[in-house]
C-alpha cells in the first residue's frame, strides 16, 4: 500500500470511458519502483465537462495529466501553450502544468511509436517505402514520427479515401516528403517493395473484425508492426511471422509514450524494461 504525504505530486489520465486504461498500472509501477511521493489516478470525465475539468487541474495542484479517447483533439483548444509535437499531430495526449498554472499540451504518441519500433528493430535503420494502413488519430502520430525519423516515402491507405487525402495534405505542409494515397481495395499490391508495414486501424483488436490483407507481395525482409496490442499477437502479426517477416508488437508504444509525461510531472527518468512490460501485460487480464 502506498502512503502519500500532504505534498504528494498529482497526475492521472482523463478519458471517457477510462476503466480499461492501463496507464494507472503503468505509472503506478514507476512510482513504486522509484518510491516517489506521488499518485497517478484514472479520471473519468464526460465530453461536456472536459474543458472545465482540464482547466481546474492547476487550481487543484496537479502536475499534469494524460488525455485519452475521446478528448485528445478538444484538448488542443483547451490548453494555453501547444508544443510542436501536439501541433504537428493535431492532438494532445500529455498535459503539463507550467508556470502560473498554464496548461502545456504535448503529444508523445509518435515518440512512443517510433521508440517501440526502433527498440524492436534493434535500432536498425527504418527502410521505406512504408505502407501505413488507416488514417485516424493514431495514423497521424505514426506518420509524423516516421517522417521525423527520415522516412521519405509513405504509402497511405484508408477505407475512407478522403480521410487519407486530408491527412496527407495536413502533414505534408510540415515535411518535405512524399505521402502517396492508395485505394484501400488494392492494399495487397501496395505492399510490393515495401520495407515496413504498419497497421494503425482498429482491425484485429479484440471484438473488431480482422484485417483482411494478402501479404504475398510483401518482401520477406520487410518489418511488420501493429499498434493494436489486445491481443498482443494480432492475426496480422501472426500471418507475418508465419511467412518469416520480422515483427514488432504494439504494447511498447503504450509504454514508451508514457515516459516523457512521467519524467516531466515527477522529475525522475524512467525506463521501459521487460519487467514493466510483463507487469502491464498481466493487467490486461
Ligand atoms: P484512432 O484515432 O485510434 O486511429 P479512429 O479515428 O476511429 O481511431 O480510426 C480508426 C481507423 O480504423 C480508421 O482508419 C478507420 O477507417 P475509416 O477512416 O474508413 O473509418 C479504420 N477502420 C475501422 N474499422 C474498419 C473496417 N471495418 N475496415 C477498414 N478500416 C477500418
Amino acid at each position: 500500500m502506498t502512503i502519500l504525504s500532504g505534498k504528494a505530486l498529482l497526475a492521472g489520465v482523463i478519458g471517457h470511458p477510462v476503466g480499461h486504461s492501463l496507464s494507472p498500472r503503468l505509472h503506478g509501477f514507476w512510482l513504486n519502483e522509484h518510491q516517489i511521493d506521488g499518485v497517478y489516478m484514472p479520471l473519468a470525465v464526460t465530453p461536456d465537462n472536459f474543458p472545465e475539468a482540464l482547466r481546474a487541474l492547476p487550481k487543484m495542484g496537479f502536475a499534469g495529466v494524460n488525455i485519452t479517447v475521446p478528448h485528445k483533439v478538444v484538448a488542443l483548444q483547451t490548453v494555453d501553450i501547444i508544443e510542436p509535437s501536439a501541433k504537428k499531430i493535431g492532438a494532445v495526449n500529455t498535459v503539463i502544468v507550467g508556470n502560473e498554472g498554464r496548461l502545456i499540451g504535448a503529444n508523445t504518441d509518435g515518440y512512443g511509436f517510433i521508440e517501440n519500433l526502433k527498440s524492436g528493430m534493434n535500432n536498425s535503420k527504418i527502410i521505406g517505402p512504408v505502407v501505413v494502413l488507416g488514417a485516424g488519430g493514431a495514423a497521424r502520430a505514426v506518420i509524423v514520427s516516421l517522417l521525423e525519423e527520415g522516412v521519405s516515402e509513405i504509402r497511405l491507405l484508408n477505407r475512407t479515401r478522403g480521410r487519407a487525402e486530408q491527412l496527407a495534405q495536413d502533414i505534408s505542409g510540415h515535411f518535405n516528403a512524399s505521402i502517396q494515397v492508395i485505394d484501400w481495395e488494392i492494399r495487397a499490391q501496395s505492399l510490393e517493395g515495401a520495407g515496413l508495414l504498419v497497421n494503425t486501424t482498429t482491425l484485429g483488436m479484440v471484438g473488431k473484425p480482422q484485417l483482411d490483407i494478402d501479404l504475398s507481395a510483401l518482401p520477406k525482409s520487410a518489418w511488420v508492426t501493429d499498434i493494436v496490442y489486445a491481443p498482443l499477437q494480432t492475426p496480422l502479426l501472426k500471418a507475418a511471422m508465419q511467412r518469416g517477416n520480422p515483427v514488432v508488437d504494439g504494447i511498447g508504444m503504450l509504454l514508451h509514450q508514457a515516459r516523457p509525461g512521467f519524467e516531466r510531472w515527477f522529475g525522475k527518468p524512467v525506463q521501459v524494461t521487460t519487467e514493466l512490460r510483463n507487469f502491464v501485460l498481466a493487467g490486461m487480464g
